[in-house]
């Protein structure tokens, strides 16, 4: 009696055993299809409003992101604006990223040509995030179609920055954080993880006052008639140019690459980071390392944002005591030589024909803030990258603010470092990064 009991389980377990393994395969084939997005929607926010916006969220509600919204955020990252290009700048021509989307269920890569999602793996990851949040985007810099590591990241800063505009635009929220955590997703040995961007719902809703409190003899920056998605998908670029720019189009193409922002940030969140006006791209640790030149046809400048840029410490404790003080921007072009430059910092570029644009905007390290006193230092070669990113995003918002403003502009990487520094006068604390060529 026992024995046929033992028989009979042994029956349905290998009848169990054998129905599993014909259905699994069924589950992971079905799983691995495409999941396709719904079509990216437009959205009607002016671009300067929404670089205005730009600030870090950490803080996520519950509420699920929707696909619409998804959709809308990973095509301004990576999507395709034509048949050719993408809606970021590849430097050098070279597209080499790839952006892993982390949803409750499983882990998908992001199709661009397709618009759609790839089934990676199975299970939820989206713990790895320094922040929780309903979904986590990787950022990945891919070895085999880029070995430089600095000019990726900077491709991967324009990423990071649509997500970012895009993502305030829909008033969702992200922030980037550094990316080595995503290595747990198991990556192919090929790709090296670089940033991890949350998305969400703010806890805290986004509260901006518009306090223009700008002290400067530079134009004031004006609202253009170009939405974010328009200058996204009609992005344009040039490597020839004819016309002069009027100082209103200068100072436009300037602001957009390091400038503050003219909305005061009155949310929650703002409070516990002591940062109530944003600059027009986010920073490592709050550094902002970069120096912008503006070399024209009269001389070269270098623009300085704001003069209390230095006195971090001093603003926190003014934040401490009256968390609402409007501390005004204090912004100016400092002469630092006269005459035209151009043709000279263009032959110190991989596109000499640059020398024929009204504008050049030079993006340089300066070394020494990217270890202020008593703070971690990331002045290494191993960190440099981090200020690639940085200075891709600054370099994207002028692309997008040129288009915005019919005009051209471009991303160029410089190749005679030491001839750039000493047009600039500087000495090798200060490490260009990335020309911006502005016209018509
Ligand atoms: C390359 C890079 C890495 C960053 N890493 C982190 C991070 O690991 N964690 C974090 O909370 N914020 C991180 N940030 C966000 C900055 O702290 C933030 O941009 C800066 O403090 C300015 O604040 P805002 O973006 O709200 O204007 C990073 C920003 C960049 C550009």
């Amino acid at each position: 009696m026992k024995k046929n009991i033992y028989k009979k389980g042994l029956v349905v377990g290998i009848i169990i055993i054998f129905f599993g393994l014909a259905v699994m395969p069924a589950i992971e084939t079905s799983t691995l299809n495409d999941y396709p997005l719904p079509p990216p929607t437009p959205t009607e926010m002016i671009l300067e409003q929404s670089i205005f916006r730009r600030s870090s969220i950490r803080d996520f509600t519950d509420e699920l992101v929707t696909d619409e919204d998804l959709s809308t955020v990973l095509w301004a990252a990576y999507g395709y604006i034509n048949d050719e290009n993408r809606t970021v700048h590849g430097i050098d021509g070279i597209h080499a990223a790839h952006i892993y989307v982390l949803k409750e269920d499983a882990v998908y890569k992001y199709h661009a040509l397709n618009h759609s999602l790839i089934f990676y793996k199975t299970g939820d990851y989206r713990d790895i995030g320094q922040y929780d949040a309903p979904i986590q985007i990787g950022l990945v810099w891919d070895k085999n179609k880029s070995s430089q590591e600095n000019y990726v990241a900077a491709e991967i800063g324009q990423i990071g920055q649509n997500i970012q505009l895009m993502a305030n635009a829909l008033d969702l929220g992200t922030v980037v954080t550094v990316g080595w955590p995503l290595a747990e997703i198991g990556l192919p040995s090929n790709e090296v993880a670089k940033i991890i961007m949350p998305l969400g719902h703010p806890k805290y809703p986004y509260d901006f006052i518009y306090l223009p409190l700008v002290l400067s003899f530079l134009p004031r920056i004006k609202y253009s008639n170009t939405s974010l998605t328009t200058a996204i998908e009609e992005r344009n670029e040039a490597i020839y140019w004819e016309d002069n720019l009027t100082k209103q189009e200068q100072t436009q193409a300037i602001w957009s690459s390091y400038g503050f922002s003219y909305l005061f940030d009155n949310s929650e969140s703002s409070l516990d980071y002591y940062i109530r006006r944003h600059r027009t791209v986010p920073s490592a640790h709050g550094y902002y390392p970069l120096q912008m030149y503006a070399v024209t046809e009269t001389g070269i400048y270098r623009c300085v944002p704001n003069i209390y840029n230095p006195l971090y410490g001093f603003i926190t404790l003014i934040y401490e005591i009256f968390p609402k003080f409007p501390i005004p921007v204090l912004a100016f072009m400092l002469k630092i030589r006269k005459g035209d430059h151009r043709e000279e910092m263009a032959q110190c570029s991989s596109q000499p024909s640059i020398a024929s644009a009204p504008l050049l905007i030079i993006s340089v390290l300066n070394l020494k803030k990217t270890k202020p006193i008593g703070c971690d230092d990331f002045s290494g070669e191993e960190f440099r990258w981090l200020w690639y990113f940085e200075a891709g995003a600054s370099a994207y918002n002028v692309l997008l603010e040129a288009t915005a403003w019919n005009l051209s502009a471009n991303i160029v990487p410089p190749t005679n470092i030491e001839s750039i520094r000493s047009l600039l006068k500087l000495n090798d604390n200060f490490i260009p990064l990335l020309i911006m060529p502005v016209g018509k």
